[in-house]
């Protein structure tokens, strides 16, 4: 399933973000590539041990934490330290499945992929091409979201970046390890807690939401791995 997350930062904090990151120094994006990816990997990026990129990761997962869609949706267990790229210049990233295990550099800690996601910090505008095109069963998906937006997506499906032919195209990405593995499980917790949520709006005294909200915790506590 995707999901798209807007506004995760605002206007200004976009701004803030992108004043930092035009004024640093990037590397070839083939430094955290696996061999196979890095085949079809043309692209920019931030080294993992960048001060810029550690402080602007920090405040991406201070975002992530206090945003319910995001909460609901990915229930996450550990967050990949955010990274940043730029694709300029015909720069693309060809089609590719993201590492299974990654190792967070500064603790060693490894964590499973079950979510990648892209945080758009450049304006549709400002870019020709770029696209995000993911796989899924239903076909492909293109994603170009406005900056401050991000998706989540399963890290099992291939994806790629188409080239980017005009401007600049600067994003975070990143992986996270959810409480639960399966995607089919996560979508089913998300559609029963949105529709908690609108019944809890519309109906707030009704007797039933009780016990909808009981389900919803009893099916967590069935497949949530803490
Ligand atoms: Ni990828």
């Amino acid at each position: 399933m995707l999901i798209q997350i807007p506004d995760l930062l605002s206007q200004e904090e976009v701004a803030q973000f992108r004043n930092e990151l035009d004024n640093t120094n990037w590397v070839d994006g083939k430094a955290t590539a696996g061999y196979q990816s890095a085949q079809v990997k043309h692209n920019m990026q931030l080294p993992e041990s960048s001060p810029v990129a550690i402080e602007l990761g920090r405040k991406i997962v201070q975002a992530l934490q206090r945003n319910p869609l995001f909460i609901s949706a990915a229930l996450p267990a550990k967050i990949f330290p955010p990274l940043f790229n730029r694709y300029d210049g015909g720069h693309s990233f060809g089609n590719h499945v993201d590492n299974s295990v990654r190792r967070i550099p500064l603790t060693g800690e490894q964590i499973r992929t079950d979510l990648s996601v892209t945080l758009f910090l450049s304006s549709p505008e400002e870019y020709d091409g770029g696209e995000l095109i993911i796989d899924d069963t239903y076909g492909a998906h293109s994603v170009k979201l406005p900056a401050g937006h991000m998706v989540l997506y399963p890290s099992t499906s291939l994806h790629r970046v188409l080239p980017v032919t005009r401007g600049s195209r600067v994003s975070s990405f990143f992986w996270l390890q959810s409480m639960v593995r399966r995607d089919a499980q996560r979508s089913l917790l998300l559609d029963l807690d949105v529709a908690i949520q609108k019944v809890g709006q519309d109906m707030p005294n009704h007797p039933s939401l009780v016990e909808f909200t009981s389900v919803y915790h009893n099916l967590l506590r069935e497949w949530v791995e803490v």
